[in-house]
Formats: structure tokens, sequence, C-alpha cells
């Protein structure tokens, strides 16, 4: 029997920052994902391979270590995480792909957090809904991260294109916005927490001009919502635009994003900002009908993919 599990990755289209102040935020699922199949191994230690990231490891899932035998441990410690929620340490070999590029921002260490999960309450016949899938994955991501909003696990769960309103309700937009975006991002990954705190301390220091500064982030957050129901394109770019100005603003912005945003910017979108955290990582370019244009450029100095919005949230199955 084998266990099979994928869940999406996700990018910010707004919010980001603001949203930990309790403002809105707009994300969505990528039509990027994370797969996880799970299978008895007659191994003593439980296996974890990945071609994909060319790693495989064994897994001590009860002292929570593991003996990297190829390859860069970056994603072991959700999977331990995962594993000690749900597994009761019999031997499994674990085979994880992914297309969604480590790094890049879309939420990688959330899609495979939730992939695994679902693929092992699946693997021990467990009954479990996506709202608590969501909740127990959002755990882990805080047990390994320390910080960590729902966001991203709760996207990689549901899917579809989400306005995340102040009263924590995740609201589906109809409209998936039908054009392709595409992601740049730098390998100098940005630090969530630290990014964090460091808006905090500025927060703490010049409180009245960063909590309107947030609280305008969460009006354009609205103003980006009637732009989506209305499908007005040329507005929700305007709007990523005063997003990124005010990001940058907080002092989340890089030189390397900054780069990508004003090349993007030239080549054909029409929007673009940067996407989660900051401090490194990556920018989001709303370019409809000019993506190809914008990634070969952004792919000329940086990295780039091509993405789409999808409703597509966690999916699991058992193969006999
Ligand atoms: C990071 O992807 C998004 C932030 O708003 C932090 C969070 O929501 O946890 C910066």
């Amino acid at each position: 029997m084998e266990s099979i599990a994928s869940a999406p990755g996700k990018t910010i289209l707004f919010g980001e920052h603001a949203v930990v102040y309790g403002e809105p935020a707009i994300a969505g699922a990528v039509n990027r994902r994370a797969t996880v199949k799970i299978k008895k191994t007659n191994n003593d230690l439980s296996i974890l391979k990945s071609k994909d990231l060319g790693f495989e490891a064994e897994l001590d899932t009860k002292k929570k270590t593991y003996i990297l035998k190829k390859g860069k441990p970056g994603i072991i410690r959700y999977i331990l995480e995962s594993l000690s929620k749900v597994h009761n340490h019999s031997p499994i070999e674990i085979d994880l792909s992914l297309d969604i590029p480590i790094g890049s921002g879309l939420g990688s260490s959330a899609a495979v957090t939730v992939a695994t999960l679902a693929a092992l309450y699946q693997y021990h016949g467990k009954k479990f809904n996506k709202k608590f899938l969501a909740k127990q994955a959002h755990q882990v991501e805080l047990k390994v991260q320390g910080i960590a909003s729902p966001l991203d696990t709760s996207i990689s769960t549901f899917g579809g294109l989400v306005y995340l309103s102040r009263d924590k309700r995740i609201i589906k937009f109809k409209n998936l916005l039908n054009s392709s975006f595409v992601i740049g991002y730098t390998m100098k990954y940005g630090n969530t927490g630290k990014m964090v705190k460091s808006v905090k301390a500025l927060k703490n220091k010049y409180p009245k001009i960063l909590n309107p500064i947030i609280k305008t982030i969460g009006e354009i957050t609205d103003e980006a919502k009637l732009a989506i129901v209305h499908n007005d394109k040329n507005r929700l770019a305007e709007l990523m635009n005063l997003n990124q100005g005010l990001l940058d603003s907080i002092g989340v912005n890089t030189n390397e994003l900054s780069r990508m945003i004003y090349i993007s910017r030239k080549y054909g979108a029409i929007g673009s900002k940067l996407t989660g955290a900051g401090g490194g990582g990556s920018i989001i370019a709303f370019c409809p009908g000019k993506e190809n244009q914008v990634f070969r450029i952004l792919s000329k100095y940086d990295n780039a993919i091509k993405v789409n919005f999808s409703r597509e949230g966690v999916l699991y199955r058992t193969n006999k």
C-alpha cells in the first residue's frame, strides 16, 4: 500500500507584514506542488528521499534525528516534526517530489508539511478534515521556524486565491485573474523571523509613522479585493506598485529586489512588488500578455518562474 498526497505552494499578492498586525492579506495557491509518497519499508530506519532536491537521508523518528546520505538537509525538520505528530515510528519510505523552487518564496516548506501530514494520516487510516490539517501544519511550522502566520499552511491546504480578513476569515475569490504572474528570485534568502522583528523595532521606534503605513497597506489590500472582484487589472497593478512603495518604506526591500521590480516593469509588468517577508527572497510581477518577456529578462540575471493561481489545495489518495 502506498499513500500519496500533494499540496500547492503559494504567493502573497498584498498585505505581507501588515497581516502580522491584524490587517488583511491577499494570497493564492499556485500551480506548483509538493508531492509526498509513503510506503512501508523492511529497513530498520525510515528513509526520506527526493530526486528533485538530490537528497537521501535515514530518519530516526524516535530521536527526531537523521543521517544525511546525500544532498542538503533543508526541508527535513518539517518532515521530522510532521512524523512526530502522526507516526508510530514503524519504518517507512518517504519519497518527496517538489516542483516549487526552494528559496523562491513560494512556500515550499508549508507545501511539504501539508502534503507530508496528509500522506501520513492517510497511511495510518486516520480520519481528518482540512481545517484540522491546516492547524496541524501551522503547528509544525511554528515548531521549526519559531514564527509563522497561518497564511502559508492555510493556502496550501485549501487552495484558491483568497482574502484573509481582519477577523481571520478566509474568503475565496471566484476570479483567479486568469493570467500568469512571474516570480523573480535571488538565491539570497530572506529570513522571515528577522524581517518581522525589524518591522516591529521600527514600529516601536516610530509608532506615529509606522501605524498609519500599516493601516494604509490594509486599505490597499481592501481596494485590491474590489479590483479582483471587478477584474480591473490596471487598478490591481497600480495597487501592487503602491504596496511596494510602502514595503520599501518599512525597510524590507533590498537592492536585488528593487532591481528585479524595476526591470520587470521596464519589460512589460504593469505591477510588481516584493512578495513575502523581503530582505532577500522574491518579487511578483503582474504582466498580462507579457509573461514570456518578463520571464526571460528576469531569468537572465536571477531566477524566474511563471505561475498561475490554482483552486486546488491538498489532494490525497491511497494506492492498494
Ligand atoms: C511572510 O511570508 C509573510 C509575513 O507577513 C510574515 C507572516 O505573515 O508570517 C512577512
